[in-house]
């Protein structure tokens, strides 16, 4: 595996891949780091559907608010390098903060509606910043196809849209969350989870079960659903509910008031956001249509 630093080392591998192998793509994992088994899923896919993988790791300032974590964000450079490493990884690429923004940006990456609600709306101008430097590092790494986890659905909503908005030459590939065995999504955020805040964490991944469940009940409607799944939460006494929704999937609008939810035409995502402490939580479900 190699691993660089510089734009100029990147271009240059990247382009003596296309030249070397013409046929072949490229497969990408964009990451923050800190990585686990889910970032792991994503590059084992890469590599086995693509044949090369290339990865990034880089916390990326523009997509925190002022208030947000991204000083105390966990960082640990030489177990990312060896997690890449054994995943199959042929290219990680871990820029400075000065490599990836010399300046102040002034380009801004504004992906309407389906950023506005669930975190685009408790973190004002998330979106923004993963969509401009997604689409930096999709013009950097060239990829065929790039692999997304599903636990962060409203990002895969929001980039696909940007991707099909601006046609960039990439296919989005979703991919399913990966679990802790009691139901907990991996998430790199679970470090600074106190041993009962991680107990009562579990809370998330069981709202989900249940609220598929009640999809399925005849006659069920959002607002119905909306106030169990609150309730579901509650019985955590540590969890403090950011958001509790249920959404049309991928386009983020709430189904009509009043209408059949286990007959709902659409894909209908469950999402959730929880914080435990000082950590906020994300996982959701998305319930495939009529007959869910
Ligand atoms: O999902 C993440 O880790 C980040 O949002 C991403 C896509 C790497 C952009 O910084």
């Amino acid at each position: 595996m190699i691993v660089c630093e510089t734009i100029n080392e990147l271009r240059s591998i990247i382009r003596k891949r296309r030249r070397t192998a013409p046929e072949g793509i490229i497969g990408f994992v964009p990451t923050m780091g800190y990585l686990h088994e889910g970032h792991a899923s994503l590059m084992r896919r890469a590599k086995d559907e693509c044949g090369y993988a290339a990865a990034s790791v880089f916390v990326n300032p523009l997509q925190f608010g002022p208030n947000e974590d991204f000083d105390r964000y966990p960082r640990n450079r030489e177990h990312d390098i060896a997690l890449a490493e054994a995943s199959g990884v042929d290219l990680l690429f871990m820029p400075s903060l000065a490599e990836m923004y010399p300046e102040k940006p002034l380009t801004k990456v504004l992906i309407g509606q389906v950023s506005e609600r669930l975190c685009g709306a408790s973190r004002p101008g998330h979106f923004d910043g993963v969509g401009l430097v997604v689409g930096k590092l999709f013009n950097l790494v060239q990829p065929d196809k790039a692999y997304f986890g599903m636990k962060d659905a409203q990002q895969v909503a929001v980039i696909r849209r940007m991707v099909d908005d601006m046609n960039f030459p990439v296919e989005i590939v979703p991919c399913e969350t990966v679990r802790e065995p009691d139901g907990l999504a991996k998430s790199s955020r679970n470090v600074y989870l106190n041993p009962e805040e991680r107990r009562q964490a579990v809370i998330l991944y069981e709202t989900l079960e249940a609220a598929g469940r009640w999809m399925r009940e005849p006659g069920v409607t959002a607002s119905d659903l909306t106030s169990r799944i609150r309730a579901k939460i509650a019985e955590a006494p540590l969890a403090d509910i950011d958001y509790a929704e249920l959404l049309k999937y991928p386009d983020l609008t709430p189904p009509e008031p009043g209408a059949d939810i286990s007959r709902h035409p659409k894909e209908l995502i469950v999402a959730l956001a929880v914080k435990f402490g000082r950590t906020r939580l994300i996982d959701n479900r998305v319930f495939g249509s009529a007959g869910r």
